[in-house]
């Protein structure tokens, strides 16, 4: 087991670091001419291993909320640094999860056009799933991840030791990106998963081997199209859906739990509109329903969920919308489909009656 992984990407190489502890974590952080930018639960939970860090000259302390990652929330920060005397020469460092991630990355790639920016990933789904790739997506008004960039970490330090305190509903939001990388990686990858799910959440070990092998799965796509053209648009599955219900519920619902329910949901609409037979709904269907527990009978208006199913901006032409659906052997592909009444029915009985089966 190697304990970096390396990436590479169109601003150069960078790594992912696997540390032990959170202690090894704050040592192996920059300890001048930093930033920090740490979530405020992470920087309450971890006060005491955190402690150098933490007593820095520029540390930023952000609530993990839709709002702080909204183009109106900026002002506060840049002001934040302007008064610290950032400079171009100078690193971001966000502690926490996606929200901070998506600050700091934004601040990166914008900041005195750009800082070099290092990651300390604290929830499973940055761990395993968005801490690499590159991209910050920030919120405007209304609209969610409206705007965004390329910008990749310099450095990425990852301890698994965060993961203790998280609750499991964001402990099965990060799953549902682990089973995705999975499921995408082929049908024996995700029956491997599947034979460890339940271990999955009880056992360090069996989460860090699955963390480390979402990370190298991804880590193929985003080397060979990190800028989302073709390839990596796989890693898609599950998202026009999963975002569409997280619309429709005004973000009720966890967004890896959405994009688990997004993928069960892709997997049965491919089955009834004859992209795939029943098998990978099926041999799929349990991992999916374990995931997204609790959320069988959270109500999804139809008509919401369906406007915005057309809107999702990965869409291009008015009456078909694409999906990334698995074909007969469960391997996904993107395809384009008739957004029709055969569409829609099939999205109804997924809603209405499947998912709760
Ligand atoms: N840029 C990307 O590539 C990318 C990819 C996926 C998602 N995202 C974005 O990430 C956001 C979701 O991020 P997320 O799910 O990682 O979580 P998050 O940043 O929203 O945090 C979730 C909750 O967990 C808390 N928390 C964080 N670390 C903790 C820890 N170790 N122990 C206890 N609590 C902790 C936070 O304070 C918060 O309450 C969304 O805004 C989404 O759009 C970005």
């Amino acid at each position: 087991v190697t304990d970096v992984l390396d990436i590479q990407s169109h601003a150069g190489p960078y790594q992912v670091h696997f540390l032990a502890d959170v202690m090894a974590v704050a040592e192996a952080l920059p300890a001048s001419d930093v930033h920090i930018i740490v979530d405020a639960n992470v920087a309450r939970l971890y006060a005491e291993p955190l402690a150098r860090i933490l007593a820095l000259p520029s540390v930023l302390a952000v609530d993990a909320t839709e709002g702080a990652k909204s183009l109106e929330a900026f002002p506060a920060y840049v002001r934040h640094l302007v008064e610290r005397k950032a400079r171009r020469d100078h690193v971001l460092v966000a502690i926490g999860g996606g929200i901070t991630q998506d600050i700091t990355c934004f601040l990166a790639a914008t900041f005195a056009r750009g800082m070099d920016w290092w990651f300390v990933p604290t929830t499973l789904l940055a761990q395993a799933d968005s801490c690499i790739g590159s991209k910050s997506s920030v919120n405007c008004g209304e609209a969610k991840n409206i705007l965004g960039t390329f910008t990749p970490p310099r450095r990425v330090l990852l301890s698994t030791a965060f993961l203790r305190t998280l609750d499991e509903r964001e402990l099965r939001s990060g799953a549902g990106e682990i089973i995705k990388a999975h499921v995408i990686e082929g049908p024996n990858h995700f029956d491997e998963l599947a034979g460890s799910y339940a271990r999955l959440f009880g056992e360090p070990a069996v989460m860090e081997s699955f963390i480390r092998r979402s990370l190298a799965i991804k880590k193929g796509f985003i080397e060979e199209d990190e800028f989302d053209r073709a390839r990596r648009n796989l890693f898609n599955y599950g998202h026009s859906f999963g975002h569409a219900i997280e619309s429709a519920t005004d973000y009720a619902i966890p967004h890896g739990i959405a994009v688990a329910l997004g993928m069960d949901m892709a997997n049965f609409v491919a089955w009834r509109l004859g992209a795939a037979g029943p098998d990978p709904y099926y041999r799929m269907h349990a991992v999916m329903k374990a995931n997204y527990r609790g959320f069988e009978s959270t109500p999804v208006p139809m008509e919401r969920f369906l406007a915005a199913i057309g809107k999702d901006k990965k869409n291009s032409g008015a009456d078909t919308v694409t999906l990334i659906l698995p074909d007969g052997d469960g391997r996904v592909f993107r395809r384009a489909w008739p957004g029709d009444a055969g569409f829609r029915a099939a999205c109804a009985r997924f809603l209405d009656s499947e998912r709760s089966k």
